[in-house]
């Protein structure tokens, strides 16, 4: 539950980007298999997925906070190529790894929401692997080819994202292995 108006509207902020971030990244995957990089693809559908979660959890931390509100949040717009929708990705990531994320966290841990910062701080985690895997995958679209991919791990509480080994337990937020989306 939100109780302060500074928090409340960065929840919402976040929510909107997010929701955003979740529908242009299945956009993007669209396009990156029409380009025949269905690795890519996947790769966008993963991370769309967990930009889902993030959006799910900053509308629950909203619950109580009901009516009709106009949100302005960041949103990267552009489709041209697989190589620019990548430049894309990895430029809204960053932003919210930099900037949008860290100044977030300090507002709810100045206002004492405990809800808020821990849902700003799941997200942030999980950003900061999406712009590295965004790199990955851009650097093989700028060579022409698709990326190297095994199945991608998505967790379905915090969006943590992974494409090494299934982990025992979500190293962000603690949930069990059969929580992780499977993406192959
Ligand atoms: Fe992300
Ligand atoms: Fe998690």
């Amino acid at each position: 539950m939100v109780k302060n108006a500074m928090t409340a509207d960065y929840l919402r902020s976040a929510y909107g980007g997010e929701s955003m971030a979740h529908m242009r990244y299945l956009i993007w995957g669209e396009a990156a298999e029409k380009d025949k990089k269905p690795n890519i693809g996947r790769l966008f559908k993963a991370i769309a997925y967990a930009e889902w979660a993030h959006a799910r959890n900053h509308f629950q931390e909203l619950k109580e906070q009901k009516g009709d509100f106009t949100v302005p949040a960041g949103a990267v717009f552009g489709h041209t190529d697989t190589v620019e929708n990548l430049q894309g990705a990895i430029d809204g990531e960053l932003h919210e790894v930099e900037q949008m994320y860290p100044v977030f966290m300090e507002v709810a841990k100045f206002q004492n929401e405990k809800g808020a910062e821990r849902s700003f701080h799941w997200a942030v985690e999980a950003e900061k692997i999406h712009a590295k895997m965004f790199k990955d995958a851009q650097d093989a679209a700028k060579q022409g080819k698709d990326m190297e991919l095994g199945p991608v791990y998505v967790c379905s509480v915090c969006g943590h994202t992974t494409a090494d080994n299934l982990p025992d337990k979500c190293p962000v937020c603690g949930a069990k292995q059969e929580k992780y989306q499977h993406f192959v």
